[in-house]
């Protein structure tokens, strides 16, 4: 009888039946400076959600490293890369195919290795940021009156997804209004689109006033005239720990409400988490714990 015969095999002489441990999948976020970053915390946070075998770090590479450390991180078998500042151009550029996200923004910060060893580029910033305001926030964007702040990367990356929810009006303001004019010539089949210099948003109102300048993260402030965000909801795009110099300025200007950036970031690391790992985190228990990453963001 087989159960006899195995019950009389002495248990110390009995070989273990144990799975073989497989090697955690490796991901990580690749940027200069990268040590900022709270996404390793968040994508492990995700990852205990499912019991997702995978590792995810951090690599610092400057912009004149950054093809050859990405070669050389999928060659060693990673799975899959976050890309941030300053490198979101390049990965888009390096990219083997991608989606249309990634096109429109012209950046990728998500790459997937796909089965036939090519990379895959995304870019999971303007889903992000929509999710945030829609579903977290709740904060209506259909036929309502948008004024994004800058022209640069961050704009860019997020303004198709903003127009996908049929706005009224986007203004964007910036400093140097040929860039606002250059990304309304990009955008303006996608809806209803202005661009101004800084100044030219007085006497306007909006009801959502979206900061995607950087000049917080090198301590300047906004030129900006007050009565734009009097009586809208504020939104920044730049991290800083508590609420920074662009929040604060909307608060003293009227404005109704005034959100900072963090659950835009747990909702791209999301969507980049779905990309690799095909599960969607819930992401309401780590929104608590994002602002609690907060200093290691600054
Ligand atoms: P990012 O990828 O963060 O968008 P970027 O492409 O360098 O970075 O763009 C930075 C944006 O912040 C630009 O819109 C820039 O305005 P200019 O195009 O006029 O340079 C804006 N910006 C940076 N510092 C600023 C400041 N002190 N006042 C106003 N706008 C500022």
């Amino acid at each position: 009888m087989p159960a006899a015969a195995a019950a009389s095999v002495p248990a110390d002489q009995a070989a273990p039946i144990m799975p073989r441990p497989a090697s955690p999948d490796r991901y990580a976020v690749i940027g200069q400076p990268v040590a900022h970053s709270a996404s390793p915390a968040i994508h492990r946070l995700f990852a205990q959600q499912f019991n997702e075998p995978m590792e995810y770090g951090r690599i610092e590479a400057s912009p004149a490293q950054f093809a050859d450390t990405v070669a050389a991180f999928f060659a060693g078998g990673g799975k899959g890369l976050n890309v941030t500042a300053p490198h979101k151009i390049a990965a888009h550029d390096l990219a083997d195919s991608v989606s249309m996200h990634a096109r429109v923004a012209g950046s990728v910060n998500t790459l997937a290795l796909r089965t036939d060893g090519k990379l895959a580029g995304d870019n999971t910033d303007g889903i992000g940021l929509i999710r945030d305001l829609t579903q977290n926030l709740a904060i209506e964007i259909r036929d309502r009156r948008l004024l994004i702040v800058g022209a640069g990367g961050a704009a860019r990356g997020v303004l198709a997804a903003l127009l996908g929810q049929s706005p009224r009006l986007v203004v964007i303001a910036n400093r140097s209004v040929d860039k606002a004019r250059a990304l309304v010539h990009s955008f303006e089949a996608l809806g209803r689109l202005a661009a101004v210099g800084l100044d030219g948003v007085a006497g306007r109102h909006f009801d959502l006033v979206i900061n995607a300048t950087s000049a917080s993260l090198a301590g300047a402030a906004l030129a900006l005239p007050g009565s734009a965000v009097d009586g809208a909801v504020a939104y920044d795009m730049a991290y800083s720990a508590s609420p920074g110099p662009f929040l604060r300025w909307a608060d003293a200007h009227g404005a109704i409400a005034a959100h900072q950036v963090w659950g835009m970031l747990v909702e791209q690391a999301a969507e980049s988490f779905y990309l690799w790992r095909g599960v969607r985190p819930y992401t309401p228990p780590i929104m608590g714990l994002a602002s609690e990453l907060a200093p290691t963001l600054d």
